[in-house]
């Protein structure tokens, strides 16, 4: 039976940040995902004149657009009538309000196969990423998963960083590490020479989709997937060849990150979550002997190299 999902798909939120890029590459998908895909999305979201040119495009790909409240249960049930699978997709602000979604998942007839809202940092990396204050309502989700959801299926897909969003230099957090192609200037955390795994945000998507094709081996699973591992420096230096000149490099040590990131949480700052990542993906956090990428059929060719994503970044294409 299991073999057989994703039958019918439901991206809940398919126009935020990571969730463009998921919906495209399963829209595109080839093998085709699913025989019906609909995303669920708020008013607000489907009348936002910004939002319109990406629900057109979707739509012509006979993808159906459902509205609603995702705290509205009656909404929910009616959104995931005649759906198996399950993709969300929500913003770090709503990450907690998918427990009720599991719920209703669960009480579901049709639901069998979910994925939670993940796409980023390894939240059970090691025995100290419990208590890291960024991961504590994805663990939330997990722990729920765990000791309440018995008959659907979940599957996390685990990325690491975005290459693309590592790239910007903050100007209210410098500190934490970028690069800015306009001042031809690199902040850098470390030494530079510190090994993070990256996935770049297209990869995201083709990762996500390939999840979805091959059911028999994601169902389930925590996967850990990743683009490549570089270096903050290797990255530097495609900057340079890009731009045809050296630039100025500043750098924050690891322990100056570690104090700015207790002030920003002693003061309550949203920021104060980009330094905890930060200094996980700088400390290690991200680093795997084998990752999963070779189980979902995808080999080193299948991903983006990094001259792609700095070339974006250097011809000023946002994300
Ligand atoms: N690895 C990384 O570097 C990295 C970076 C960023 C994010 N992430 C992860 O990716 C996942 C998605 O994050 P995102 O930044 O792509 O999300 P986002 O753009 O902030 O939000 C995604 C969608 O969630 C829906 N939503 C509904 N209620 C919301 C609420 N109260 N707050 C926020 N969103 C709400 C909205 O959909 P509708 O408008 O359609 O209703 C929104 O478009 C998260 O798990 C996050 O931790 C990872």
């Amino acid at each position: 039976m299991t073999t057989q999902l994703p039958s019918t798909v439901l991206i809940i939120g398919a126009t935020g940040t990571i969730g463009k890029y998921i919906t495209n590459a399963i829209v595109s998908a080839e093998p085709r995902v699913g025989r019906q895909i609909s995303i669920f999305t708020s008013q607000a979201t489907a009348t936002s004149p910004a939002k319109q040119g990406l629900l057109s495009s979707w739509k012509s790909k006979g993808v159906s657009v459902i509205t609603g409240d995702l705290n509205n249960s009656d909404d929910v049930r009616n959104a995931y009538s005649g759906v198996d699978t399950v993709v969300s997709c929500l913003g770090r602000n709503a990450l907690a309000s998918q427990i009720e979604l599991l719920k209703l998942a669960e009480e579901s007839k049709d639901v069998q196969w979910f994925f939670p809202s993940e796409y980023g940092t390894d939240i059970e990396y090691d025995a100290s990423s419990k208590d890291e204050k960024p991961h504590q309502n994805k663990l939330r989700v997990r722990e729920f998963i765990r000791d309440q959801v018995k008959r659907v299926k979940c599957t996390y897909v685990v990325t690491g960083p975005y290459l693309d969003m590592f790239l910007a230099l903050a100007p209210i957090a410098e500190d934490a590490g970028g690069y800015d192609v306009k001042s031809k200037r690199a902040v850098i955390v470390g030494s530079g020479d510190e090994k993070v795994g990256f996935t770049t945000m297209p990869d995201v998507g083709k990762l996500v989709t390939a999840a979805l094709q091959h059911p028999e081996v994601s169902i389930g699973k925590v996967l850990k997937v990743q683009s490549f591992v570089t270096t903050p420096n290797a990255i530097l230096e495609e900057f340079e060849k890009q731009t045809g000149t050296k630039w100025t490099v500043d750098h924050t040590t690891n322990e100056k990150l570690r104090e700015v990131e207790k002030e920003k949480w002693d003061a309550n700052h949203p920021i104060a979550t980009l330094y905890t990542l930060r200094r996980i993906w700088a400390e290690g956090g991200t680093l795997y002997d084998k990752t999963d990428n070779e189980v979902l059929g995808l080999t080193p060719g299948d991903m983006e190299p990094l001259g792609a994503v700095v070339k974006r970044a250097v011809n000023g294409e946002g994300y």
